[in-house]
């Protein structure tokens, strides 16, 4: 673990906590009950940690939402802690403020709008019916690295036309994002997107005859002038690398509890129309990430004073779980009305790749419940959570009976 920080002076000592957002206690009950030990009945808004550098914590859902919308005092320069991981690391738009993110921004939402969503859906559906159709008479898998991830990792292959012959290389590097082996650093992933990317940006860049995902990017202006290689590969491996983990992540969460709850695998085999009210209910009960903010001036929030400089961690799974905003909030409730959550953010930076992520998650959903009706985790299966930034987990083996069995 890392070593203790000193706590500043104008932190009261009532709020201090010991918490290290990569190893969180009770994490291996898991990721969110993880979280959620930092929200107490009565407890304080704001909690510091003595950890990573040392930093505020949010602890409350409707603070977390409000939080992530205040871009005013809240900048995205810095985003991770302790701060230092944020060196030579500036991925855009996420990392910006206004009036810079305004204009990375609107090189990215075209590509990504319902309608720009709407006019690949069938290819996606169709896409995730093969991969299903893959691996059904397996009777077994690997859950994240054999489907959780190749669902996203294909999507992007397809729509932002991407050499084939590159899924290898793309899957080793999204694999150790998603589950670091420690066999490369963080710096080294990030360079090895980068790397992969150059040339598929310079072809691209002003490429207003292609219509794949990236050329889009790439040929909007930005400032009035054409996208730069360098931020090109910083937008591209942003929209790549953003897409990856969350949605593997959770697929892997939802898959968990279907899994568990025969009730519920029926419920949407029978109703499937229910999809995606479920997939709402299921991303406000298992929210992965936890994104940092930097204040821009020193305020005051109830009665704690935040400086100039602090870092503050806005973790969503606190709005998502919090009762006083969801009643019987680790229910998984599918008549849930408006399930309430920040799972994709609030305010200017709030995800974009939101409408595309439902579309994957309720298509496997689908496609997997109507071929592979029935599946469980294997016996011994060690589920391992992985806390920080965005959160993950890994060692889900499920497995279904085959053969005459199967469906379809
Ligand atoms: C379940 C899946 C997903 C979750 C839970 C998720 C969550 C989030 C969250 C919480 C943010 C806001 C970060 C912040 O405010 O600092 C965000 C931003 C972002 N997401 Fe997603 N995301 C998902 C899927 C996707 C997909 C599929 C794409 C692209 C195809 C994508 C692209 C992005 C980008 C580019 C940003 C940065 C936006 C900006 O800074 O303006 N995400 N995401």
């Amino acid at each position: 673990m890392e070593s203790a920080n000193p706590v500043p002076a104008h932190v009261p000592a009532d709020v201090v906590v010991d918490f290290d957002v990569y190893d969180p206690p009770k994490l291996d009950q898991g990721l969110q009950q993880a979280w959620m030990t930092l929200q107490q009945p009565g407890g304080p808004s704001l909690v510091w940690s003595i950890r990573n550098g040392g930093h505020w914590i949010a602890t409350r859902g409707e603070d977390v939402a409000k939080f992530y919308a205040d871009f005013e005092r809240l900048s995205s320069r810095v985003l991770m802690v302790p701060r230092e991981k944020m060196i030579g690391n500036r991925p855009i738009p996420i990392s910006s403020d206004r009036p810079e993110h305004t204009a990375y921004r609107g090189a990215v939402n075209p590509s990504l709008t319902p309608r720009a969503i709407q006019e690949i859906e069938a290819g996606i559906r169709a896409l995730v019916v093969e991969l299903v159709d893959a691996i059904k008479d397996k009777g077994r898998c690997d859950f994240v690295s054999e489907f959780a991830l190749v669902v996203p990792l294909t999507v992007f292959m397809r729509y932002a036309d991407l050499p084939p012959s590159e899924l290898p290389r793309l899957r080793e590097l999204a694999e150790e994002k998603v589950r670091p082996t420690g066999k490369m650093t963080p710096q080294q992933i990030m360079i090895g997107f980068a790397d992969f990317l150059r040339p598929i940006v310079e072809e691209r860049i002003g490429a207003i005859d292609r219509n794949d995902m990236f050329s889009r990017v790439l040929s909007k202006e930005v400032f009035g002038r054409p996208v730069t290689v360098d931020e090109g590969i910083r937008l591209c491996s942003q929209i790549i690398v953003a897409a990856l983990d969350t949605t593997a992540g959770t697929m892997a969460h939802i898959f968990t509890h279907l899994a568990t709850h025969a009730t519920a695998r029926r419920d949407l085999r029978e109703h499937p129309e229910k999809i995606p009210g479920a997939i709402e209910e299921y991303l406000r009960r298992f929210p992965l990430v936890a994104m940092a903010r930097y204040a821009t001036q020193d305020f005051e929030h109830d009665g704690i004073t935040v400086k100039e400089g602090d870092l503050v961690v806005l973790p969503t799974m606190l709005h998502g779980l919090d009762p006083t905003i969801t009643a019987s909030p680790y229910e998984v409730d599918f008549e849930r009305k408006n399930p309430s959550h920040s799972s994709f953010g609030q305010g200017p930076h709030r995800c974009p790749g939101a409408t595309l992520a439902r579309l994957e998650l309720g298509a496997a959903v689908e496609a997997w419940l109507d071929r592979i009706p029935e599946f469980s985790i294997a016996e011994g299966s060690p589920i391992k959570y992985h806390s920080g930034l965005i959160g993950s987990m890994s060692g889900l083996h499920l497995v279904w009976p085959t053969g005459e069995n199967t469906q379809k």
